[in-house]
């Protein structure tokens, strides 16, 4: 499974980005406006730090001016994917960046019917958002799961990114789900290290190893 971060603060992208654990990064619009950066500026920064998919997004809604705006973004740097929202003009555009051989992943995806029209469109990614359904009361992982059983039937290349993810659970379970990627906040990355047992089970061992006296080196 692929784990992407879902940020544009590139220094906490470089700090992850060191462990070898990062295989891309997804942008958005909001991300973008967090940062405070000239959106350019900012995708060619994380293009540079990871050899993976960098998603960034079109701000158009329609798709003579996605196209537009995509090829630009596409030109910024070979690993970049241009995301485009789940819209009738937006699968539009997809289509055609398909043709021009142009990454894509179609964003805001909330049903397996819109996965299904995006992987016909040709999407290279399409991402699934898990915790705005759950927020909504309806069952992200669910939607995870059909999509994978509806790409499987017809053998869709289109890979399943689980987006919006909330905590380290989801990961597991989009990851139980079949999702080919995660797109992560830097916080829930951070968390997916980490076990209680894990820390207690060490320090039980750096004190019983203390006593020992002994030095490996
Ligand atoms: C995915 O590409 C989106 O940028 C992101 O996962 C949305 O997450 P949110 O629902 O926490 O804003």
């Amino acid at each position: 499974m692929q784990l992407f971060l879902d940020t544009t603060d590139t220094a906490v992208l470089k700090d992850l980005a060191a462990t070898g654990l990062v295989d891309g990064v997804t942008t958005n619009p909001s991300l973008i406006a967090k940062s405070g950066r000239p959106m350019l500026e900012v995708i060619a920064e994380i293009c540079d730090l990871v050899e993976g998919p960098v998603s960034a997004e079109v701000a158009a809604v329609e798709a003579a001016a996605m196209l537009a705006e995509g090829r630009k973004l596409a030109g910024v740097a070979a690993n970049v994917v241009v995301k485009v929202p789940l819209t009738r003009e937006g699968l539009i555009a997809t289509a055609e960046f398909a043709r021009e051989g142009i990454q894509t992943n179609v964003t805001l995806c909330f049903s397996a019917a819109q996965a299904l029209l995006a992987a016909k469109a040709g999407a290279t990614f399409v991402s699934p958002f898990i915790g705005r359904l759950d927020d909504h009361g309806a069952d992200g992982m669910g939607l995870i799961t059909e999509i994978r059983a509806i790409y499987d039937n017809y053998d869709f290349d289109t890979e399943i990114l689980a987006a919006s993810i909330r905590n380290p659970a989801h990961v597991t379970a989009a990851a139980l789900a079949g999702a080919d990627c995660a797109t992560i906040p830097p916080g829930v990355f951070a968390d997916l290290f980490k076990h209680p047992l894990t820390e207690k089970g060490l320090e039980q061992f750096m004190s019983d190893w203390a006593k020992t006296g002994q030095s490996i080196l």
